[in-house]
């Protein structure tokens, strides 16, 4: 029985001025028209045999995601369980495995997690399909299973796997090293056989507490405690806040993917990518013969290779190059694509002043 557990708790700062506290990157209808982050994430798994799902989000935005995954047919069946904090991806796997334990009855076999991004594009579902179904023979046998694809830039934001070899369908991993510096990251793409962690698992719930248990002992015990705690509020699973906001905070690749023996990697192909930043959403969009990407009211005169979107008012650029543009409601972002990592500190910067 696969219960896939989507983690929708992430901030999405680089995204900033149209990411924001109030509705972070995985609500925003940022790669189709019609569909978030968040529900293109639900549509991706359609083809996948699942009855269940579990959501973890933080409680801020419980109403927004319910919303939009009511309009999903196949979502309805959903668990939302709410964080008082967010304290990164350890944290949520944890909760969801509790939950995942104590939902499914034994005659539907020991609960297998598939844990999901809400942040993530891919453009060939078939191949991830079968991807997950390689994934399922590893994962029954007390794997943890991480999907890798091949690297294509010395990328500082990702995890890097090393494979050894072959175990089933997939490979063991001999090393993970979770976000890199650029120095180690150049030096693994020169060496060859490293993989980037594309952040999506799949792994017995037992299999993850117990490898919880010996690495993050202290994450264990809060996310134990918490789930003990928790209530039912309308459709939410709420769990004990204090235990909660006491839990230290880490996410699974730093407190188990970097230390586990358990681990197997599926190389994949499908044209993943982690829409973080407004320069990976520029990669991954259709551009025009300028190799723009216009969004709204925008005019464009000898303008290349920008990204270009405007919410609310008229925005016209003329004789620039490698742009971003953002216009929303309050605020209006201009910088060069290459600075697409540092929106971030803006972020910092007006938390700060505020
Ligand atoms: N519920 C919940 N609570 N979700 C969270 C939290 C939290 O505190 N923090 C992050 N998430 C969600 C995000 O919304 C996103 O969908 C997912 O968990 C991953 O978090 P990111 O913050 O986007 O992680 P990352 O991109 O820096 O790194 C991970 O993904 C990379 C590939 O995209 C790692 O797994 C890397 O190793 C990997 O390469
Ligand atoms: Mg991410």
């Amino acid at each position: 029985m696969i219960i896939p557990v989507i983690m929708a708790g992430g901030a999405g700062t680089r995204l900033w001025p149209l990411s924001r506290k109030q509705k972070p990157k995985q609500f925003l209808n940022l790669l189709s028209p019609d569909y978030s982050m968040l529900q293109t994430t639900y549509q991706r798994i359609s083809g996948l045999k699942w009855n269940k799902s579990i959501l973890v989000c933080n409680e801020e935005h419980r109403f927004l995601a319910a919303e939009q995954i009511r309009k999903l047919e196949m979502a309805s069946g959903t668990d939302i369980i709410l964080e008082p904090e967010g304290k990164n991806t350890a944290p949520t796997v944890a909760l969801a495995a509790h939950h995942a334990q104590s939902n499914v009855g034994s005659a539907d076999g020991e609960p297998i997690l598939l844990v999901l991004s809400a942040d993530h594009e891919i453009n060939d579902i078939c191949g991830f399909e079968k991807a997950v179904s390689k994934a399922i023979t590893l994962a029954k046998k007390g794997k943890l299973v991480t999907f890798g694809t091949i690297p294509s830039r010395p990328e500082t934001g990702y995890g890097y796997i090393k494979s050894g070899a072959a175990e089933d369908e997939g490979f063991e991993v001999v090393a993970f090293e979770e976000k890199p510096d650029l120095k180690r990251a150049t030096e693994f793409l020169n060496t060859g056989g490293y993989l980037w962690n594309t952040g999506m698992f799949m792994f017995k719930a037992s299999t993850y507490l117990s490898e919880l248990q010996k690495y993050a002992g202290d994450i264990h015990k809060a996310c134990e405690q918490a789930y003990q705690k928790k209530a039912h509020d309308l459709d939410f699973v709420r769990v004990g806040a204090s235990e909660f906001i006491n839990c230290p905070s880490n996410s699974i690749d730093y407190a188990i993917m970097e230390h586990t023996k358990l681990s197997s990697v599926i190389p994949i192909d499908v044209g993943w990518s982690d829409v973080g930043s407004w320069k990976t959403l520029w990669d991954s969009s259709d551009k025009d013969s300028d190799n723009n990407v216009i969004l709204g009211d925008v005019l464009t005169t000898d303008t290349q290779n920008s990204y270009i979107r405007a919410e609310n008012r008229l925005v016209t650029t003329i004789g620039v190059n490698d742009l971003i543009v953002i216009e929303s409601q309050d605020s209006v972002l201009v910088a060069p694509k290459s600075a697409s990592e540092r929106i971030k500190d803006i972020v910092t910067q007006l938390q700060t002043n505020n």
